[in-house]
């Protein structure tokens, strides 16, 4: 009997042709929605952002990998898989650049009011009765950007195109980039202060969870944009609606969500100085692609009994 490896991030991102990486060594078994049934005689699973938690891993008696379809592995409670012995993989770098596009795609849209100006040309420029509002110019502008990981230094290399002003910050320096591309590190106050775009690249962890709030809002300059391409809940998302509403900022353009699908009933979604996209980063067919070769990769290292390439940097010392 073959093990059983379930595949909860969906067949776009899990395609016949990656699946036909693992098949000769296990079962694959496609799930949504509530699927604990089919976890009781699961060895591993292909993650999407579900909770991966204590209740999910106790219905999963023989899970011996979680593998994480994307970069982030907030969603998995990695201390309780390593306790018992469960393999956490994820799929760095191979995204990088495509958020990096997406992060740079909102900044742009914002600052030329591209869904504005889209709006328009279809339903009021041939009536010629009001012209469209002017944007704003990239260069000289400062960009600052929080979190100078594998994503945020991606973003940092688009932006010298752009000739933006560039500061980081950071718990590590990155000394190499700030020779190589003239980014300056500052302090997380120096950097709400300071920057015409803050830019989000952290990773959601204790230290990150609502690092952005009111208090932060009333920092930053009134001019200035918020970007958000890492997760929804670094941001005190009601704190968010109210800061744009009291305009203690000028706008936000948003990619996650603290609730996703974020409800559409939400007041955020009702304001004007926003630019909003479904959490589709790393969506390229390419990207998406890649990510899921990583995660047939691990998957197959795991079955054939060795230690999978791309585990989690928390288990750098684990073993088999
Ligand atoms: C999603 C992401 O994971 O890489 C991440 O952490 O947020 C995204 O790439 C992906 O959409 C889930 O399949």
């Amino acid at each position: 009997m073959k093990p059983k490896i379930l595949v909860s991030c969906g067949k776009l991102n899990f395609p016949d042709d990656i699946a036909d990486m693992i098949k000769p060594l296990a079962e694959i078994v496609y799930v949504t929605g509530e699927y604990s049934n089919e976890l009781k005689d699961a060895s591993g699973i292909i993650a999407g952002i579900e909770p991966i938690n204590q209740a999910f891993l106790e219905k999963a008696p023989k899970l011996g990998i979680v593998s994480r379809h994307g970069v982030g592995y907030d969603s998995v409670d990695f201390e309780t898989c390593t306790k018992r012995g469960i393999f956490v993989t994820h799929t760095p770098d191979v995204l990088s650049d495509a958020v990096a596009d997406l992060t740079w795609a909102l900044i742009l849209g914002w600052y030329r009011k591209i869904p504005q100006a889209d709006k328009y040309t279809r339903e009021d420029w041939g009536k010629k009765q009001k012209g469209f509002p002017f944007g704003w110019d990239m260069p000289a502008k400062t960009l600052g950007l929080l979190g100078l990981g594998r994503i945020g230094a991606e973003v940092v290399k688009r932006g010298v195109g752009f000739r933006v002003k560039m500061i980081y910050h950071d718990v590590v320096r990155r000394q190499d980039f700030e020779e190589k591309y003239g980014i300056t590190y500052v302090s997380f106050e120096e950097l709400l202060k300071t920057s015409d775009i803050v830019s989000i690249h952290v990773p959601l962890i204790p230290l990150t969870q609502g690092m952005i709030g009111r208090e932060q809002f009333l920092k930053m300059k009134k001019t200035a944009l918020i970007v958000n391409t890492s997760r929804g809940p670094v941001i005190n998302q009601k704190e968010l609606t109210e800061a744009l509403e009291q305009k203690l900022i000028a706008g936000a353009a948003l990619d996650v969500y603290e609730v996703e699908p974020i409800p559409l009933g939400e007041k955020l979604l009702r304001l004007d100085n926003i630019l909003v996209t479904p959490h589709i980063a790393s969506a390229t067919w390419e990207t998406r692609h890649r990510m899921g070769e990583r995660c047939a990769e691990s998957v197959k290292a795991y079955l054939e009994g060795k230690r999978p390439p791309f585990v989690i940097p928390e288990q750098r010392n684990f073993k088999l």
